[in-house]
């Protein structure tokens, strides 16, 4: 710390090279403390990830007591336990159409959907269709920042500067009904309407070129919690079947029960193909995410070359494996899904009172413990606030200085404008914390509005 001070200019290539951000020494429970003594309530778990809070006894010991077993072996030389465990849970709780589908683990959330997309155009080559290689994903939509993931993600700002290096994909409207559901129109319909441009771009690029839809069931970082309309899911499940591509549901983010249950697709009834996991998996206290493969896409496998054709140094690391699996063992022996969905309908509520009438809040969203307040500068025209503002990023700044963590994205509307704040606390958040969340968002929004909007 003192080496850190002294030398004022950090080596650490920070994501601001201007700005070294506090120094944090310490979890506790909802709290992370910073090195000079300061506590901040953390209310997204950085990005959606600490699900249990900070430094949770039972899942350092889990750590602790797997690293002193066998902290490591590679892959092609030997399994481990925490990982064939760790497998079998997860397809156990996979939807029931599933089937004995099978698990690879990863370092993160875009590994995870490399792996997801890779084998998508492996299955289709064990098939003999090898001119499926093609995806379509939705605009708006965050996949993950290595290039196969950037290159299916749909937010114009964050692909702008690698556009040049990624390939080529296509997307299609997301199901976004606070901007795209017209007057004159049900959830139900517009959620048909939207889905049925997926339908419309296979028949475009032609079904033989098509591998794989990928898509958020609960838009996350870049949408902010846009949560799926009755029946939209069901219907690209049926499209995807319809034209034989595979469905890749990206629950990187909104699945491992932040939601309210582990898988949103179980929610929502259907099946994918192909299921990638992270954040709440390990939640933080290891880096790791799963690409679930369903039955039928291992069995293709089985049947054809018998080998993936994918691998990376560090996949199904045995302290990685030994954490996530403690994680679900404490979410469910504490029934903390049940507290997932009670405090979640808590915060929802405690948004609404406090925030609902706000002149410049346009939209609360969300479901479980995964809420989104979308700030606009006129709730009538639902028109955003000058992106030259960056309101999400003052909201961020002040929000912390004022002891709060939360996640504000900006782009939210066409990927360069509107601005969200995105809230995801532990899923053992009080609801005494979520009334203090509320009441410190609600000011460090007040601050940062344009001091002729601070309604
Ligand atoms: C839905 C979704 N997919 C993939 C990723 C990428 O995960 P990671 O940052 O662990 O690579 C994220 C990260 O926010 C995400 O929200």
């Amino acid at each position: 710390m003192t080496r850190l001070d002294a030398r004022r200019v950090s080596a650490v290539l920070h994501r601001d090279l201007r700005h070294t951000p506090p120094v944090a020494v310490a979890g506790e429970g909802a709290y992370i403390v910073d090195a000079e003594g300061k506590r901040y309530l953390d209310a997204s778990g950085g990005a959606a990830v600490s699900c249990l809070g900070h430094n949770h006894p039972r899942i350092v010991a889990a750590v602790r007591e797997q690293l002193g077993r066998l902290e490591y072996i590679h892959t092609s030389f030997f399994t481990n336990e925490p990982s064939e465990a760790l497998a079998q849970a997860l397809v156990d709780r996979a939807p029931v159409g599933f089937g004995r589908g099978r698990v690879a683990f990863l370092g993160s959330g875009s590994e995870a959907i490399e792996a997801g997309l890779k084998l998508a155009r492996q299955y289709f080559v064990e098939r003999g269709e090898h001119s499926r290689g093609r995806f379509i994903s939705r605009r708006g939509s965050y996949h993950g920042n290595t290039l196969g993931a950037l290159a299916v993600g749909g937010h114009a700002g964050r692909r702008r500067l690698y556009a040049p290096i990624l390939v080529e994909t296509t997307q299609i409207a997301p199901c976004y009904a606070y901007r795209g559901q017209r007057d004159d129109e049900t959830p139900e319909a517009y959620g048909l309407r939207v889905a049925d441009e997926l339908d419309a771009e296979i028949r475009r690029l032609g079904p033989e070129t098509v591998a794989a839809f990928v898509v958020e069931p609960i838009g996350g970082a870049t949408l902010g919690t846009v949560t799926p309309v009755p029946g939209y899911l069901a219907r690209i499940r049926e499209i995807c079947d319809r034209h034989g591509v595979l469905l890749i549901a990206d629950e990187v983010m909104c699945g491992m029960g932040r939601c309210g249950d582990w898988l949103v697709v179980a929610q929502e009834g259907i099946s994918p193909d192909i299921i990638t996991v992270a954040k709440g998996l390990g939640a933080g206290y290891q880096p790791i995410a799963a690409m679930m493969a369903s039955e039928r896409v291992v069995r293709a496998i089985e049947d054809g070359s018998g080998q993936l054709a994918h691998g990376h140094t560090y996949m199904s690391h045995a302290v990685a494996c030994a954490a996530s699996l403690e994680v679900i063992r404490t979410i469910e022996e504490e029934a903390l899904l049940d507290a997932v969905r009670a405090r979640g309908e808590f915060l929802s509520r405690c948004l609404q009172d406090a925030l609902g009438q706000h002149p410049h809040v346009g939209d609360i969203r969300g479901r479980g413990l995964f809420q989104t307040l979308e700030l606009v500068a006129d709730r009538e025209t639902k028109q955003p606030f000058d992106a030259r503002l960056r309101l999400a990023a003052n909201i961020k700044a002040t929000a912390q200085q004022m002891g709060l963590i939360c996640y504000p994205s900006s782009g939210t509307a066409d990927g360069v404008n509107g601005d969200h704040v995105l809230l995801a606390p532990p899923f053992t958040v009080t609801e005494a914390q979520v009334e203090e969340i509320v009441a410190t968002l609600g000011r460090a929004i007040a601050a940062c509005l344009p001091s002729a909007l601070a309604g």
